[in-house]
């Protein structure tokens, strides 16, 4: 690696290369592409380069440290037992990934007659996202506030369906209000970040009769009504039933005065 070190160290080869990479991979492959990956997860970094003959030395970087060559580095500090270099294309895989995996990567390789450019790769680890609603009640008839949160405080976005269909709001936040009459409409709130999406549902419902008079009213006062009936219906009888017995009580005196 010392002629790879060597190369790294020497400024004046640097224009030639940037002048030849320039050439090259000009319209093919981005010179700092972006990769997202998840906590937990693995990742494939692409070594990025088409030659694959007379290839004297490989290796991975982040920031200042090696973290994997063709020789025997394989995972340093945070690295330790979770990068492989992969020997058929020189990509390096990292598995259960940390979010302190994001950052700068980059690939040199040594061949028979010079350097390669170096390539570059910026990680971007990103947790799962998970996500729920929540409803404020408000003092209008048919009408509350929809609350989507998740486990995140960056990189979100939002998306709201009611049943099947996409409504237009993209915050974290939707005002719904239902039509008298619409039972268990389902609202969903689709949350996602750059590699994953969560979604979480409600159901709202708005009782309220055209007439202005919800079902449940009518439903208390219609009950009301028939437990007083009830209650008068037996409270009307048994005022019969003393005073038929007071009657008889009477006639029965009566009877024995006579
Ligand atoms: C609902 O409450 C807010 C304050 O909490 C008030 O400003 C608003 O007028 C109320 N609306 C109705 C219809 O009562
Ligand atoms: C990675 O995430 C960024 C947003 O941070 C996004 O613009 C880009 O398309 C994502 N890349 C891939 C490969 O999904």
């Amino acid at each position: 690696m010392s002629g790879l070190s060597r190369a790294l160290c020497s400024n004046s080869m640097r224009p030639i290369f940037i002048v030849l990479s320039g050439l090259l991979v000009a319209s093919s492959v981005s010179a700092d592409p972006v990769v997202n990956g998840t906590v937990g997860e693995s990742v494939v970094l692409l070594a990025v380069f088409s030659q694959q003959s007379d290839i004297t030395g490989v290796e991975w970087s982040f920031g200042t440290d090696v973290i994997a060559n063709e020789g025997n580095i394989n995972g340093t500090k945070q690295f330790k037992d979770r990068v492989h270099l992969n020997r058929r294309d020189w990509s390096l895989t990292i598995n259960l990934l940390r979010a302190e995996d994001s950052g700068e990567y980059k690939r040199v390789v040594e061949t028979a007659t010079g350097q390669l450019p170096t390539h570059a790769v910026t990680l971007q680890v990103y947790e799962k996202i998970e996500s729920k609603v929540t409803r404020k009640p408000s003092n209008e008839t048919c009408r509350a506030t929809l609350h989507c949160t998740t486990n995140q405080r960056e990189h979100v976005s939002y998306r709201w369906k009611r049943g099947d269909q996409d409504l237009p709001e993209h915050a974290g936040i939707l005002e719904v209000s239902l039509n008298p009459g619409e039972i268990n409409v389902i609202f969903t709130c689709v949350a996602s970040n750059p590699v994953s999406e969560a979604a979480a549902s409600i159901w709202e419902s708005c009782a309220e009769s055209p007439g202005g008079v919800s079902f449940c009213v009518l439903k208390s006062v219609l009950l009301s009504l028939g437990l007083v009936l009830m209650i008068s219906a037996v409270i009307g009888v048994h005022v019969r039933d003393c005073m038929h017995t007071k009657r008889n009580v009477r006639r029965h005196r009566a009877a024995c005065e006579t």
